[in-house]
């Protein structure tokens, strides 16, 4: 073998390799997201998830990165919109807090729900979320038109 065919041969193989490593990641976060959805049956009773309506409890649409208290027409108990006013964010670490103890993270709040003790349903639900509209800073911008 020529060193052109070797070095080739390399190349191909380390293309080949990235190549396979990108679609498994790619296959864990669409399996992640899928358990997201079935974690998020907890919530459905409350939440709405891609749809600005609100129900027991206010509407999730673009929650992550989303500012505590903000859902439009919805009556926030005072102990969620004292948080708000400190300026409470739902980033990752934020939303993972709550929902591992809602009421402890948010004490007073009339969320009536015990958490997602399981650090694997939280990291689910949250890709399940991100997957639903992108963190704000990555959304595309919408085209005027
Ligand atoms: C029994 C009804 C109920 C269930 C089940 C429930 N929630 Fe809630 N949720 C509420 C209520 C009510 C509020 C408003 C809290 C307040 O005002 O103190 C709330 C608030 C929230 C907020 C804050 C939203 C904001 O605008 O600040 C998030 C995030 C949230 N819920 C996520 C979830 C997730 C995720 C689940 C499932 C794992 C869930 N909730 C399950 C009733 C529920």
């Amino acid at each position: 073998m020529s060193k052109f065919t070797a070095l080739l041969g390399a190349a191909i193989l380390a293309i080949s390799v990235s190549g396979t490593m990108t679609t498994s990641v790619q296959a864990d976060e669409a399996k992640l997201i899928k358990k997201g959805s079935k974690v998020f049956k907890k919530c459905k009773a409350c939440h709405v998830p891609d749809e600005a309506k609100n129900k027991v409890g206010p509407h999730l649409v673009g929650i992550i990165g989303r500012k505590a208290g903000t859902a439009e027409g919805y009556a926030y108990s005072d102990a969620a919109k004292a948080k708000a006013a400190e300026g409470l964010v739902w980033d990752e670490a934020n939303l993972a807090a709550f929902l591992e103890k809602p009421r402890k993270f948010l004490k007073g709040t009339k969320m009536a729900f015990g958490g997602l003790r399981k650090e694997k349903d939280r990291n689910a639900i949250i890709a399940y979320f991100k997957s639903l509209a992108p963190a704000k800073e990555e959304a595309p911008k919408e085209e005027a038109k």
